[in-house]
């Protein structure tokens, strides 16, 4: 980031700290807002003239911005690049060996679930499109953004739900400790290798409960995500009522997200297979299958950009996601083998072609 004089802002720009009045201290711009003529105006309605820090591209690189810009309304895109550079410094902070911001990363969350309170469709939709390349972060994120949905789906209280938030956003941790040969292998891990990585589980508990900030709820959620209903998981091989409901519910984020991400040693699951996959776990008594259920009835089955087959044969691309009718989004036809010649563009809304159906989702 950078300080700059506040009337060389510009729109666009992102405020990589808040803006407050000088005498009255009345906060003007919040950290993270995206610049647009309306706030330009506001400061010099205001006569503030003084320095604010802005994010240079490097502060968020690796973040589709293009994408987080045609999804999110201002206050989503705030709370997301918050995630990033939260999640990024607490990653960075712990490899270093350094301090890590709790209270800042506690205050990003509650930013985050004021939004998903708002609008959890487009909270999902952010996950599933995958903003980030560095997966680690990208998880971070996602299970964040996943679990807290599906808690607010569920009804939970509002501290419930800030709590799996930030549980979703510290659950991995732990793998700041382990070496990135390891976390970035391209082949199949060597049993050594996989049982030091099963160790990020313990470590991340140890991490987490030196900081007073975090409570036990969301320091149970680290030790224990990766255990299953079974006995078969890891660190202690505990069994469905020995897991607490929190670490249940992010162990479905988690999977999932793992599964519909492209990683180093594989590329992603298509939503539905991973879909299929959950509840096979469920069948197998790994997953909590209440909660799966829940889980599938609200996951953006279809994200931006998904390549799909509809019904009569034509090959189109999602572009946009009814939040009411999530199975029937809007289509851009990319090649229609059913008129003569072969190709024919056009948009296609499902919602008004009740008739045809998405046949297989190809990416
Ligand atoms: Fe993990």
């Amino acid at each position: 980031m950078k300080e700059i004089k506040v009337n060389h802002l510009k729109v666009g720009d992102i405020l990589a700290g808040s803006i407050c009045c000088d005498h009255s201290y009345k906060l003007l711009l919040n950290k993270g807002t995206v610049i647009t003529a309306e706030h330009l105006n506001k400061l010099k309605k205001y006569n503030y003239y003084g320095l604010c820090l802005v994010a240079e591209e490097r502060d968020v690189a690796g973040v589709r911005l293009d994408l987080l810009n045609q999804l999110g309304n201002d206050k989503i895109k705030r709370a997301y690049l918050d995630m990033f550079v939260i999640s990024k410094s607490i990653f960075e902070n712990l490899e270093k060996g350094n301090p890590i911001n709790i209270e800042l990363a506690k205050e990003t969350v509650d930013v985050v679930v004021e939004q998903i309170m708002d609008s959890s469709n487009i909270v999902l939709q952010l996950a599933a499109v995958h903003l980030v390349d560095d997966y680690t972060l990208s998880h971070m994120i996602n299970v964040a953004l996943y679990s807290g949905a599906l808690a607010k789906c569920l009804n939970y209280s509002i501290q419930d739900i800030k709590d799996i938030c930030f549980s979703g956003l510290l659950h991995d941790v732990g793998k700041a400790k382990i070496p990135k040969e390891i976390l970035r292998k391209p082949d199949s891990l060597t049993p050594e290798e996989f049982s030091i990585t099963k160790k990020h589980a313990e470590q991340g508990y140890q991490i987490l409960c030196q900081e007073e900030l975090v409570n036990d709820r969301v320091r149970q959620v680290a030790l224990q995500h990766h255990e299953r209903g079974d006995g078969s998981g890891y660190p202690y091989g505990l069994h469905h009522q020995e897991i607490t409901l929190f670490s249940r519910l992010i162990a479905i984020a988690d999977v999932y997200d793992a599964l519909t991400s492209d990683r180093c040693y594989r590329g992603r699951v298509l939503p539905h297979e991973s879909a299929e996959i959950l509840m096979a776990d469920c069948t197998l008594n790994r997953l909590d299958t209440e909660l799966v259920k829940a889980f599938l009835k609200y996951i953006i089955l279809y994200p931006l950009g998904t390549r799909v087959i509809l019904s009569d044969g034509r090959l189109a691309q999602v572009i946009k996601v009814h939040a009411d009718f999530p199975l029937r989004p809007v289509l851009e036809i990319l090649e229609d083998d059913t008129v003569e010649g072969g190709h024919m563009a056009g948009i296609v809304d499902m919602i008004s072609e009740p008739t045809i159906f998405i046949k297989q989702i190809l990416s």
